[in-house]
């Protein structure tokens, strides 16, 4: 087996040589600046094997455990297959297995898809056809569900919208690719304050994130924030009351704009007030992006460390 592999295609790396200075010479595209592992321009990811600890200095705990690397500091002694980083891996063929409502305009679409790897928050690319794709979280957990499951918010007149809900049936095929993103479980201490919050469908990556959490055993306290305009999409709630009531460690919190007193609130704010100690936290927010961006920038502003901040913001696709 070739030492290093790019795309399927072996690639001579000489002694001392690194992958980046390798891809070059056998004339294969990969941006670089400062060569000297600062910048991360040059970052990839291995598909296969372990990149050398020195390659990946820098990186947060999410990226290593994507197996992200930097090429331009790696030199590699165990064969080392490489992608580019943004590549979202193969499309697949997947068949729709159900389609349910959660609320009046959310739905819950489980597809099956045979050999899709993937950790539980991670989003994949959804393709209805070539020019309709949108992306979409997982709230699956792939050790416990057969399917892939999405929360997906309904757009009135928007075109994705109506092929789920018009033409879209169980046993009806269409394609995903991916995993894509860094908001999972794997590299959080198990016994520190893990909080999550999130708007909207921005529950499901976050919901994948909590059922990880407890199936690892997380020891420290979960603290779940789920917003929404109207009671309405609180969906799932229930749920999540039963399975907080089930575990001592884990508080869930829903809150709405337009609601009774015990339950309004908007979640950001609720979440801001409720949390201290920040520094000792690892945080996933999961929802609009004014949404992530405020609280990233609030929670850093009051001592949590970006490193620990996980996030996926999302522009409403229709
Ligand atoms: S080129 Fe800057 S980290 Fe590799």
């Amino acid at each position: 087996m070739s030492l290093l592999t790019y795309m399927d295609r072996p690639v001579p790396i000489a002694p001392g040589e690194t992958v980046l200075e390798a891809l070059l010479r056998a004339g294969i595209e990969a941006k670089s600046s400062c060569r000297a592992g600062t910048c991360q321009t040059c970052m990839h990811r291995a598909v296969s094997g372990t990149p050398p600890e020195a390659s990946q200095r820098g990186l947060t705990e999410a990226q290593k455990a994507m197996g992200f690397f930097l090429p331009c500091v790696c030199k590699p002694e165990t064969p080392l297959a490489i992608a580019p980083r943004d590549d979202a891996g193969a499309r697949r063929e997947a068949v729709v297995r159900s389609l349910e409502r959660l609320s009046h305009d959310i739905i819950r679409l489980r597809i099956e898809a045979d050999d899709f790897d993937y950790r539980p928050g991670q989003f994949l690319e959804l393709i209805a056809d070539d020019d309709l794709k949108r992306h979409y979280s997982l709230a699956s957990h792939p050790e416990d569900d057969p399917y892939l499951e999405m929360h997906i918010r309904l757009h009135e007149n928007g075109r994705m919208s109506r092929r789920l809900t018009e033409r879209l049936a169980p046993g009806h095929r269409l394609h995903v690719a991916g995993p894509s993103g860094t908001c999972f479980y794997e590299g959080v201490d198990p016994d520190q304050p893990l909080v999550l919050i999130g708007a909207g469908t921005g529950l499901a990556p976050l919901y994948g994130v909590l059922r990880d959490a407890l199936k690892r055993g997380h020891r420290g306290p979960i603290r779940l924030y789920h917003g929404a305009r109207d009671p309405r999409g609180l969906y799932l709630r229930d749920e999540l009351e039963a399975l907080a009531g089930s575990r001592e460690n884990l508080t869930y919190r829903p809150c709405a704009l337009d609601a009774d007193a015990h339950l309004r609130g908007d979640v950001a704010a609720v979440a801001l007030e409720s949390e201290t100690g920040l520094e000792h936290s690892a945080f996933f927010l999961c929802g609009g992006e004014n949404l992530v961006k405020r609280l990233k920038r609030d929670l850093f502003m009051r001592g949590a460390s970006l490193r620990a901040i996980r996030a996926d913001a999302f522009t409403p696709g229709a």
